[in-house]
Protein backbone atom coordinates (compact mmCIF):
# COMPACT_ATOMS: atom_id res chain seq x y z
CA UNK A 1 0.00 0.00 0.00
CA UNK A 2 1.26 3.42 -1.06
CA UNK A 3 0.11 6.87 -0.54
CA UNK A 4 0.75 10.31 -0.88
CA UNK A 5 3.56 12.13 -2.01
CA UNK A 6 5.46 14.66 -0.05
CA UNK A 7 6.97 17.82 -1.44
CA UNK A 8 8.53 19.88 1.37
CA UNK A 9 10.93 19.18 4.42
CA UNK A 10 14.41 18.53 4.79
CA UNK A 11 14.75 14.97 3.69
CA UNK A 12 11.98 15.46 0.23
CA UNK A 13 12.79 13.57 -2.03
CA UNK A 14 14.77 10.73 -0.40
CA UNK A 15 13.15 7.08 0.57
CA UNK A 16 13.58 5.17 3.63
CA UNK A 17 13.30 1.87 5.27
CA UNK A 18 12.39 1.15 8.63
CA UNK A 19 12.30 -2.12 10.51
CA UNK A 20 10.01 -3.03 13.77
CA UNK A 21 8.01 0.27 12.56
CA UNK A 22 4.84 -0.47 13.94
CA UNK A 23 5.39 0.45 17.00
CA UNK A 24 7.96 2.03 20.10
CA UNK A 25 11.39 3.24 18.26
CA UNK A 26 10.56 2.15 15.06
CA UNK A 27 6.96 3.98 14.76
CA UNK A 28 8.71 7.12 16.43
CA UNK A 29 11.43 7.35 13.42
CA UNK A 30 9.06 6.41 10.64
CA UNK A 31 6.86 9.28 11.67
CA UNK A 32 10.00 11.63 12.13
CA UNK A 33 11.26 11.07 8.43
CA UNK A 34 7.85 11.14 6.97
CA UNK A 35 7.37 14.25 9.11
CA UNK A 36 10.83 15.67 7.08
CA UNK A 37 9.32 14.86 4.01
CA UNK A 38 11.31 11.50 3.22
CA UNK A 39 8.92 8.65 1.80
CA UNK A 40 9.17 5.89 4.59
CA UNK A 41 8.20 1.86 3.51
CA UNK A 42 6.88 0.84 7.70
CA UNK A 43 8.20 -2.81 7.81
CA UNK A 44 7.21 -5.12 10.26
CA UNK A 45 6.08 -8.86 11.38
CA UNK A 46 2.86 -7.44 13.37
CA UNK A 47 0.60 -6.96 10.30
CA UNK A 48 -2.22 -5.84 12.63
CA UNK A 49 -0.04 -2.96 14.49
CA UNK A 50 1.43 -2.18 11.59
CA UNK A 51 -1.57 -1.21 9.67
CA UNK A 52 -2.52 1.17 12.31
CA UNK A 53 0.65 2.85 12.65
CA UNK A 54 0.46 3.69 8.70
CA UNK A 55 -2.94 4.84 9.28
CA UNK A 56 -1.78 7.32 12.06
CA UNK A 57 0.94 8.33 9.89
CA UNK A 58 -0.84 9.63 6.56
CA UNK A 59 -2.98 11.65 9.04
CA UNK A 60 -0.69 14.21 10.15
CA UNK A 61 -2.16 17.04 8.18
CA UNK A 62 0.59 17.38 5.61
CA UNK A 63 1.01 14.92 2.69
CA UNK A 64 3.07 11.65 3.42
CA UNK A 65 3.85 9.28 1.21
CA UNK A 66 4.32 5.88 3.01
CA UNK A 67 4.03 2.12 1.91
CA UNK A 68 3.31 -1.01 4.42
CA UNK A 69 5.69 -4.44 4.45
CA UNK A 70 4.56 -6.89 6.39
CA UNK A 71 7.67 -8.98 6.77
CA UNK A 72 9.94 -10.94 8.90
CA UNK A 73 13.11 -9.57 8.95
CA UNK A 74 15.20 -12.34 9.77
CA UNK A 75 14.06 -14.35 7.04
CA UNK A 76 15.74 -13.03 3.79
CA UNK A 77 12.77 -13.85 1.37
CA UNK A 78 11.13 -11.29 3.58
CA UNK A 79 13.60 -9.23 3.82
CA UNK A 80 14.40 -9.56 -0.40
CA UNK A 81 10.89 -8.58 -0.55
CA UNK A 82 10.43 -5.79 1.49
CA UNK A 83 13.45 -4.31 -0.07
CA UNK A 84 12.22 -4.38 -3.67
CA UNK A 85 8.84 -3.06 -2.46
CA UNK A 86 10.48 0.25 -1.42
CA UNK A 87 12.42 0.21 -4.24
CA UNK A 88 9.11 -0.35 -6.74
CA UNK A 89 6.91 2.34 -4.96
CA UNK A 90 9.65 4.74 -4.62
CA UNK A 91 12.18 4.44 -7.21
CA UNK A 92 15.03 3.86 -5.29
CA UNK A 93 16.13 3.70 -1.43
CA UNK A 94 18.33 6.13 -0.15
CA UNK A 95 18.16 5.65 3.75
CA UNK A 96 18.06 2.12 6.16
CA UNK A 97 16.88 2.00 9.72
CA UNK A 98 17.16 -1.46 10.80
CA UNK A 99 15.75 -1.15 13.96
CA UNK A 100 13.39 -4.67 14.74
CA UNK A 101 14.37 -6.20 17.70
CA UNK A 102 13.26 -8.49 21.08
CA UNK A 103 14.73 -8.59 24.26
CA UNK A 104 14.08 -11.76 26.23
CA UNK A 105 15.63 -11.29 29.79
CA UNK A 106 16.69 -15.09 30.61
CA UNK A 107 18.92 -15.48 32.93
CA UNK A 108 22.44 -16.55 31.40
CA UNK A 109 22.10 -20.48 32.45
CA UNK A 110 18.38 -20.81 31.49
CA UNK A 111 18.86 -19.23 28.16
CA UNK A 112 18.01 -22.25 25.33
CA UNK A 113 19.61 -22.37 21.63
CA UNK A 114 16.44 -22.04 20.29
CA UNK A 115 16.41 -18.46 22.30
CA UNK A 116 19.85 -17.89 21.17
CA UNK A 117 19.63 -18.39 17.62
CA UNK A 118 16.00 -16.16 17.92
CA UNK A 119 17.69 -12.83 19.38
CA UNK A 120 20.83 -13.32 16.83
CA UNK A 121 18.77 -14.08 14.01
CA UNK A 122 16.24 -10.77 14.87
CA UNK A 123 18.62 -8.49 16.25
CA UNK A 124 21.38 -9.10 14.00
CA UNK A 125 21.12 -11.19 11.29
CA UNK A 126 18.17 -9.56 10.08
CA UNK A 127 20.23 -5.94 10.09
CA UNK A 128 22.60 -8.23 7.74
CA UNK A 129 20.44 -9.21 5.24
CA UNK A 130 19.14 -5.96 5.37
CA UNK A 131 22.17 -4.47 4.43
CA UNK A 132 22.64 -6.70 1.74
CA UNK A 133 19.74 -6.68 0.04
CA UNK A 134 20.11 -2.49 0.05
CA UNK A 135 23.35 -1.89 -0.69
CA UNK A 136 22.90 -1.64 -4.37
CA UNK A 137 20.63 1.01 -3.98
CA UNK A 138 21.95 2.64 -1.33
CA UNK A 139 25.44 2.96 -3.25
CA UNK A 140 23.33 4.37 -6.00
CA UNK A 141 22.24 7.41 -3.25
CA UNK A 142 25.53 7.83 -3.05
CA UNK A 143 26.49 10.84 -0.38
CA UNK A 144 22.36 10.62 0.48
CA UNK A 145 22.98 6.99 1.33
CA UNK A 146 22.18 6.07 5.13
CA UNK A 147 22.58 3.13 7.33
CA UNK A 148 21.11 3.03 11.26
CA UNK A 149 21.56 0.40 13.34
CA UNK A 150 19.55 0.94 16.36
CA UNK A 151 21.62 -1.00 18.81
CA UNK A 152 21.86 -0.24 22.72
CA UNK A 153 23.95 0.41 25.78
CA UNK A 154 23.96 -2.79 26.41
CA UNK A 155 26.29 -3.48 23.24
CA UNK A 156 28.75 -1.44 25.11
CA UNK A 157 28.49 -2.37 28.86
CA UNK A 158 26.27 -5.22 28.60
CA UNK A 159 23.16 -3.54 29.15
CA UNK A 160 21.28 -3.12 32.76
CA UNK A 161 19.13 -5.98 32.68
CA UNK A 162 18.72 -7.72 29.72
CA UNK A 163 20.31 -10.61 28.58
CA UNK A 164 23.44 -11.85 27.69
CA UNK A 165 21.98 -13.54 23.54
CA UNK A 166 20.64 -9.47 23.75
CA UNK A 167 23.52 -7.90 24.53
CA UNK A 168 26.03 -10.00 22.20
CA UNK A 169 23.55 -8.95 19.44
CA UNK A 170 23.92 -5.54 19.74
CA UNK A 171 27.52 -5.84 20.22
CA UNK A 172 27.78 -7.21 17.07
CA UNK A 173 25.10 -4.91 15.31
CA UNK A 174 28.37 -2.53 16.39
CA UNK A 175 30.86 -4.48 14.58
CA UNK A 176 28.61 -4.49 11.55
CA UNK A 177 28.45 -1.08 11.43
CA UNK A 178 31.67 -0.36 11.58
CA UNK A 179 32.96 -2.84 8.89
CA UNK A 180 30.20 -1.64 6.82
CA UNK A 181 30.83 1.87 7.44
CA UNK A 182 34.59 1.01 6.00
CA UNK A 183 33.04 -0.83 2.66
CA UNK A 184 30.85 1.62 1.93
CA UNK A 185 32.97 5.29 2.36
CA UNK A 186 34.11 5.66 -0.98
CA UNK A 187 30.95 5.44 -1.98
CA UNK A 188 29.81 8.45 0.04
CA UNK A 189 27.19 6.37 2.39
CA UNK A 190 27.58 6.78 6.07
CA UNK A 191 26.76 3.66 8.65
CA UNK A 192 26.17 4.32 12.01
CA UNK A 193 24.49 2.94 14.88
CA UNK A 194 22.66 4.79 18.07
CA UNK A 195 22.62 2.91 21.32
CA UNK A 196 19.63 4.42 23.71
CA UNK A 197 19.07 3.14 27.18
CA UNK A 198 16.26 1.91 28.69
CA UNK A 199 13.17 3.35 26.26
CA UNK A 200 9.05 4.24 26.85
CA UNK A 201 8.02 1.73 24.89
CA UNK A 202 5.52 -1.79 24.78
CA UNK A 203 9.09 -3.82 25.60
CA UNK A 204 9.73 -2.32 28.69
CA UNK A 205 6.06 -1.83 29.40
CA UNK A 206 5.83 -5.62 30.58
CA UNK A 207 8.58 -4.81 33.50
CA UNK A 208 7.74 -4.95 36.86
CA UNK A 209 7.44 -1.90 39.02
CA UNK A 210 10.78 -2.60 41.12
CA UNK A 211 12.36 -3.38 37.70
CA UNK A 212 12.11 -0.16 36.19
CA UNK A 213 12.53 1.49 39.48
CA UNK A 214 16.12 -0.37 39.66
CA UNK A 215 17.13 0.95 36.00
CA UNK A 216 15.68 4.57 35.96
CA UNK A 217 17.95 4.76 39.35
CA UNK A 218 20.79 4.08 37.38
CA UNK A 219 20.85 6.63 34.56
CA UNK A 220 21.82 10.11 35.72
CA UNK A 221 19.24 12.01 34.11
CA UNK A 222 16.57 9.80 36.15
CA UNK A 223 13.88 8.28 33.15
CA UNK A 224 13.65 6.47 30.66
CA UNK A 225 14.36 8.02 27.01
CA UNK A 226 11.44 8.76 24.60
CA UNK A 227 10.97 7.10 21.23
CA UNK A 228 11.15 10.56 19.94
CA UNK A 229 14.65 11.61 21.85
CA UNK A 230 16.32 8.02 19.97
CA UNK A 231 13.94 9.12 16.71
CA UNK A 232 15.92 13.29 16.97
CA UNK A 233 18.86 11.62 17.17
CA UNK A 234 18.25 9.40 13.64
CA UNK A 235 17.40 12.22 12.13
CA UNK A 236 20.55 14.01 13.00
CA UNK A 237 22.85 10.95 11.84
CA UNK A 238 20.87 11.26 8.08
CA UNK A 239 21.25 14.49 8.14
CA UNK A 240 23.22 16.60 5.40
CA UNK A 241 24.89 17.90 8.49
CA UNK A 242 26.64 14.77 9.69
CA UNK A 243 27.52 13.47 6.69
CA UNK A 244 31.20 13.07 7.74
CA UNK A 245 30.03 11.43 10.37
CA UNK A 246 30.43 6.97 9.43
CA UNK A 247 31.19 4.00 12.15
CA UNK A 248 30.09 6.06 14.61
CA UNK A 249 27.81 5.14 17.70
CA UNK A 250 25.84 7.91 19.01
CA UNK A 251 24.79 7.11 22.50
CA UNK A 252 21.32 8.61 23.96
CA UNK A 253 21.25 7.19 27.33
CA UNK A 254 20.39 10.15 30.31
CA UNK A 255 24.41 10.39 31.08
CA UNK A 256 24.57 6.45 32.08
CA UNK A 257 28.43 6.19 30.78
CA UNK A 258 29.00 9.32 33.60
CA UNK A 259 28.75 6.29 36.77
N1 LIG B 1 12.94 -0.21 24.58
C1 LIG B 1 14.17 -0.13 25.04
O1 LIG B 1 14.39 0.03 26.25
C2 LIG B 1 15.35 -0.18 24.10
C3 LIG B 1 16.60 0.25 24.56
C4 LIG B 1 17.70 0.17 23.70
C5 LIG B 1 17.54 -0.32 22.43
N2 LIG B 1 16.31 -0.73 22.01
C6 LIG B 1 16.19 -1.27 20.66
O2 LIG B 1 15.32 -0.46 19.90
C7 LIG B 1 14.63 -1.25 18.94
C8 LIG B 1 13.14 -1.01 19.07
O3 LIG B 1 12.74 -1.31 20.39
P1 LIG B 1 11.28 -0.96 20.94
O4 LIG B 1 11.44 -0.74 22.39
O5 LIG B 1 10.64 0.04 20.09
O6 LIG B 1 10.59 -2.40 20.75
P2 LIG B 1 9.03 -2.78 20.57
O7 LIG B 1 8.92 -4.17 21.08
O8 LIG B 1 8.16 -1.73 21.13
O9 LIG B 1 8.88 -2.76 18.98
C9 LIG B 1 9.64 -3.64 18.18
C10 LIG B 1 8.93 -3.87 16.86
O10 LIG B 1 9.73 -4.81 16.11
C11 LIG B 1 8.85 -5.74 15.50
N3 LIG B 1 9.54 -7.00 15.23
C12 LIG B 1 9.99 -7.91 16.13
N4 LIG B 1 10.52 -8.94 15.49
C13 LIG B 1 10.40 -8.70 14.16
C14 LIG B 1 10.76 -9.43 12.99
N5 LIG B 1 11.32 -10.63 13.06
N6 LIG B 1 10.50 -8.87 11.78
C15 LIG B 1 9.91 -7.65 11.70
N7 LIG B 1 9.54 -6.93 12.78
C16 LIG B 1 9.79 -7.45 13.99
C17 LIG B 1 7.72 -5.92 16.51
O11 LIG B 1 6.55 -6.48 15.92
C18 LIG B 1 7.54 -4.51 17.03
O12 LIG B 1 6.57 -3.81 16.29
C19 LIG B 1 15.06 -2.71 19.21
O13 LIG B 1 16.10 -3.07 18.34
C20 LIG B 1 15.56 -2.65 20.63
O14 LIG B 1 16.51 -3.65 20.90
C21 LIG B 1 15.21 -0.66 22.81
Amino acid sequence: MATESATHGELAGRTALVTGAARGIGLAIATALAGRGAAVALVDVDAEALEVACRDLTGFGKPVRSSLVVADVSCADDVRRAIETAVTDFGGLDILVNNAGICPLSPFAEISEAEWDRVLAINLKAAFLCCQAALPHLRRSGCRGRIINIASVAGQMGGLLVGAHYAASKAGLIGLSKSLAKLLAPDGVTVNCVAPSTAETDLTAVWSDEMQARVRAQIPLGRFVRPEEVAAAVCYLISDAAAFITGATLDVNGGLYLR
